[in-house]
């Protein structure tokens, strides 16, 4: 079942976290200057029209970057994510939400490799345009945990698994645990970031627990709630979990969660948590 199109969600506040943690985490290891490899399990299309009519008819993205990108007072932390969208709004309009390869596309270095893996029928060719052009990337429509596998460890030794499901399938809160296993098991100095939305609570406490159970160390839980927590009203919250994180990442994240919260969800409804699920 493929029936999720991200150009819906585009720019949501998942996504601002998201991409806010993704940017950080491209930046740090951009601090050696060693090539590393970004392999983005599920891709996207990567661009997406926020005046199209996908987009304008769910409006998400106007309580997402919509509300980041009017403040001029952002914080250090934004900086390369908001650069990357700026690249994509150079007249200043917010016209265009660049998804995660995009995202990874700007920020990349010349020597940098990206790997991308996208299903959909309608938007796997979206993306493959996209990159036509690009010798550092690979475009595929394969599977995205079977490429886990297939592709870690990478040649450079160094990389960021960004696994982003939709999470439209049940099954996709257990493939995720085993997939990053299975990456784990090839190449454990990877940074490995899992989206996860919080629909059900019970479905990512779950979730936390069979990570705990894996026995890897070194997880770093991030989350973004904008309600409280309720079995009635769709996605209430959602997060980033982090395995191996570069070591700024916790601080970084706890200096920018309340300007995130305040600027995102004005009614201060909700919660932030920075949090280890295992620490060293
Ligand atoms: C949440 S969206 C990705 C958004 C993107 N990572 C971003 O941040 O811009 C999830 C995508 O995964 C794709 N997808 C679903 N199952 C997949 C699978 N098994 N392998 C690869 N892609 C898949 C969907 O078609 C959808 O485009």
């Amino acid at each position: 079942m493929l029936s999720y199109r991200h150009s819906y969600h585009a720019g949501n506040h998942a996504d601002v976290l998201k991409h806010t943690v993704q940017s950080l985490i491209i930046e740090a290891l951009k601090e050696k200057d060693k090539p590393f490899l970004y392999l983005d399990t599920h891709a996207g299309a990567g661009r997406y029209l926020l005046s199209g009519e996908q987009a304008e008819r769910t409006g998400e993205y106007l309580e997402g970057i919509a509300r980041v990108w009017q403040q001029d007072d952002l914080p250090a932390e934004l900086e390369p994510y908001i650069t990357a969208v700026s690249h994509f709004n150079r007249s200043g309009q917010l016209r265009y939400y660049p998804g995660s390869p995009l995202i990874a596309r700007q920020l990349l270095r010349d020597f940098d490799k990206l790997h991308m893996t996208e299903l959909h029928p309608s938007d796997y060719p979206l993306l493959r345009q996209e990159f036509q052009k690009d010798e550092r990337a690979k475009v595929l429509k394969a599977d995205g945990y079977q490429q886990i596998k297939a592709q870690l460890p990478p040649q450079s030794r160094r990389g960021l698994i960004l696994i982003d499901p939709p999470y439209e399938m049940k099954t996709d809160y257990q493939d995720v645990v085993k997939s990053i296993q299975e990456g784990y098991k090839r190449f454990a100095t990877g940074v490995y970031a899992l989206w996860y939305p919080v629909v059900l609570r019970q479905n990512i406490k779950r979730l936390v627990h069979e990570l705990e159970e894996t026995g890897i160390r070194r997880i770093l839980q991030i989350e973004l709630a904008v309600l409280p927590d309720s079995d009635r009203r769709g996605m209430s919250a959602s997060g980033m979990i982090v395995i191996n994180p570069p070591w700024k990442l916790e601080q970084q994240m706890n200096n920018v969660m309340p300007w995130l919260h305040k600027t995102l969800v004005p009614s201060g409804h909700g919660h932030t948590l920075v949090k280890w699920i295992t620490p060293e």
